[in-house]
């Protein structure tokens, strides 16, 4: 193995800038943010609700090397001065990804941040049957997508898609990657966390996620455009040719709205929080045990939840028994 450095660069910082969401007819089904459906924290509560605050973070992390920052929640758009953190990201010159169900996307937010640099909007979407999408997600929520997907569109604002991949959509996902031949699609592996913990029933079959694998995330016809997370295999590590790594701990971070700092937004581990140290004590000393042993390929990290496998690596070699591991390292996208 060569070229780890010791401390690597935090290339990409995820900010929960809110636990709620305003998808509360009921939240999605398997919403790895709520224990129960009626989960909402008190604004007091969080850690992350001053733009000051959100100013703060992002200067620590681009001092830790960052490029991008990724705004999450909960719903990001329920922040009223969301237009002003993205003016906070673009003045300190870093790119920003808005993680959004699209249920607020308007014409006028996206008239206001045309002028700023290198912000794309991420919108979720589960299925092109409405029945399906909205039966997963929140009535309502197949067309908020759809016109959040097509005003993005018309705005010219770099767009991707994010579809979770569950028992109940996976029949539908190569029509909804053709349905979209020009966009960037992120299929994600359902992680069991939140509601999904209680939802056994959604989580997708061995043969139907090698099914995907094969058929879609390596089929060179959608090289480029359509991405996996959460499967394992299939991420792209980016550790080099010669080192195979998860990003999670790595090069990506999660600062989630309470000050508690996890590897990614799937995995669960807190390593710190920044209430009682720097984000930057906490990406130099916390993270050890995801930097050691998952540089092996096919090999586990050091909290045994995290997989590695080698960049390019094209057949699924062993299929993980996916209940075995709450959630895989990826590169995520929120
Ligand atoms: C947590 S949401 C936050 C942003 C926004 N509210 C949304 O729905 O896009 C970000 C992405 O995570 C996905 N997601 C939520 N729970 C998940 C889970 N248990 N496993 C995998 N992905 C999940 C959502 O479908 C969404 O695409
Ligand atoms: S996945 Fe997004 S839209 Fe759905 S309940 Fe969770 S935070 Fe809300």
């Amino acid at each position: 193995m060569k070229g780890i450095p010791k401390i690597p660069k935090l290339h990409r910082a995820f900010i929960e800038v809110t636990p709620n969401c305003n998808y509360r007819i009921k939240p999605c089904d398997y919403c790895r943010n709520f224990q129960r459906e009626n989960d909402t924290i008190a604004p007091t509560d969080n850690m992350i609700h001053s733009l000051e605050y959100v100013k703060k973070l992002v200067k620590q992390a681009k001092e830790l090397g960052a490029a991008e920052i990724v705004l999450t929640g909960g719903e990001p758009f329920l922040r009223e001065d969301l237009v002003d953190i993205v003016k906070t990201i673009s003045d300190e010159d870093l790119k920003t990804l808005i993680a959004t169900n699209g249920s607020e996307v308007t014409p006028a937010f996206l008239g206001q941040i045309q002028k700023y640099e290198g912000v794309a909007i991420q919108v979720s979407l589960d299925s092109l049957d409405i029945k399906i999408n909205d039966e997963l997600r929140e009535p309502g929520a197949y067309s908020a997508a759809m016109n959040a997907i097509n005003l993005c569109k018309k705005y010219h604002v770099p767009l991707q898609i994010s579809t979770t991949l569950t028992a109940k959509n996976v029949a539908g996902i190569q029509d909804l990657v053709d349905y979209f031949p020009d966009d960037k699609i992120k299929l994600r592996r359902l992680v069991r966390e939140g509601l999904a913990e209680s939802r056994p029933d959604l989580f997708v079959k061995e043969e139907d996620l090698i099914r995907i694998i094969q058929g879609i995330v390596l089929n060179s016809k959608y090289r480029g455009r359509v991405a996996a997370e959460q499967i394992p295999y299939v991420f792209d590590c980016d550790g080099g040719p010669d080192v195979y790594r998860c990003s999670a701990g790595n090069s990506i971070a999660f600062l989630r709205f309470n000050g508690d700092v996890t590897p990614c937004p799937s995995a669960n581990f807190v390593v710190g929080n920044l209430d009682k140290e720097s984000l930057k004590d906490i990406w130099e000393k916390n993270f050890d045990s995801f930097r050691d042993e998952q540089y092996r390929p096919f090999g586990y990290c050091g909290r045994n939840a995290l997989v590695s496998a080698p960049r390019g690596f094209n057949v699924p070699h062993k299929i993980m028994d996916l209940n075995e591991f709450q959630t895989y390292g990826c590169k995520c996208t929120g």
